[in-house]
């Protein structure tokens, strides 16, 4: 994927305030088709992530991630008041939403809602985060996936993020069996941290300095 972008020497102040978006870069395909990569959600993209993160059909995604709590059953506000910040793949032509990726600050380790006990829960990971450790997560959904579109995507979101929260460092929690999340963390420069996975449970910790 070739990505185009004008915005990218630009300052941003993360999280933005939430639903503004700015749009960084244009994205084409080796099919050609053109995408927008735009930092933050507004409602309609919102509703179309509700949508997405319910989807019975994309059994990856129920597999491997607590989407359907996060965003399907959960607040998006919720979510963002963890001072997180996405970034989205647009398809231009049909205003759909084909990938996202997103970071914040969580503990290094600390495991996805949908492993949390109650207490767990109700605990401000901020408070918990005392060493700068940034979590990153990414999807792309069924109509997109698989086509080589992710990887570029990443790597030039997590470029802007880094450059915009400097002195983080980031980390990436991953099942085990979710080979194609631990192949595209391993080619973002991710390296399995043994002492805080559990490879018992399938619950691999990917660190990158
Ligand atoms: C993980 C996910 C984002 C990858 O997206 P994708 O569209 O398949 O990725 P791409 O086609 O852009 O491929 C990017 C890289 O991912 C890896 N990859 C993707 N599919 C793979 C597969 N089936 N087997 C092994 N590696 C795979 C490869 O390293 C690939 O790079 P390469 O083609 O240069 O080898 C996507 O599968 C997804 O959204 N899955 C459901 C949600 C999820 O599991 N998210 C991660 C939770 S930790």
């Amino acid at each position: 994927m070739e990505i185009n972008s004008d915005l990218s020497y630009q300052k941003f102040l993360f999280p933005l305030p939430i639903y503004r978006t700015i749009k960084i870069g244009e994205a084409f395909s080796k099919d050609k088709e053109k995408f927008f990569i735009i930092v933050g959600l507004d409602k309609k993209m919102i509703e179309q992530l509700k949508k997405l993160s319910i989807d019975e059909n994309d059994i990856e995604l129920q597999k491997n991630t607590s989407d359907l709590k996060r965003f399907g059953l959960g607040s998006y506000k919720n979510w963002y008041k963890k001072e997180r910040t996405p970034f989205i793949l647009v398809h231009t032509n049909t205003n759909t939403l084909a990938a996202i990726v997103w970071f914040g600050p969580k503990p290094l380790g600390r495991k996805s809602i949908k492993y949390l006990e109650k207490k767990e829960l109700m605990e401000d990971e901020s408070l918990l985060n005392n060493d700068n450790w940034h979590t990153i997560s990414y999807r792309c959904y069924p109509n997109f996936r698989g086509k080589g579109l992710v990887r570029e995507f990443v790597i030039f979101a997590m470029k802007i993020y880094l450059k915009n929260v400097p002195h983080i460092k980031l980390w990436a929690g991953i099942n085990i069996k979710n080979i194609a999340s631990e192949r595209l963390a391993e080619s973002l420069g991710f390296k399995p941290l043994e002492k805080l996975s559990d490879r018992n449970s399938n619950y691999l910790v990917m660190v990158k300095y």
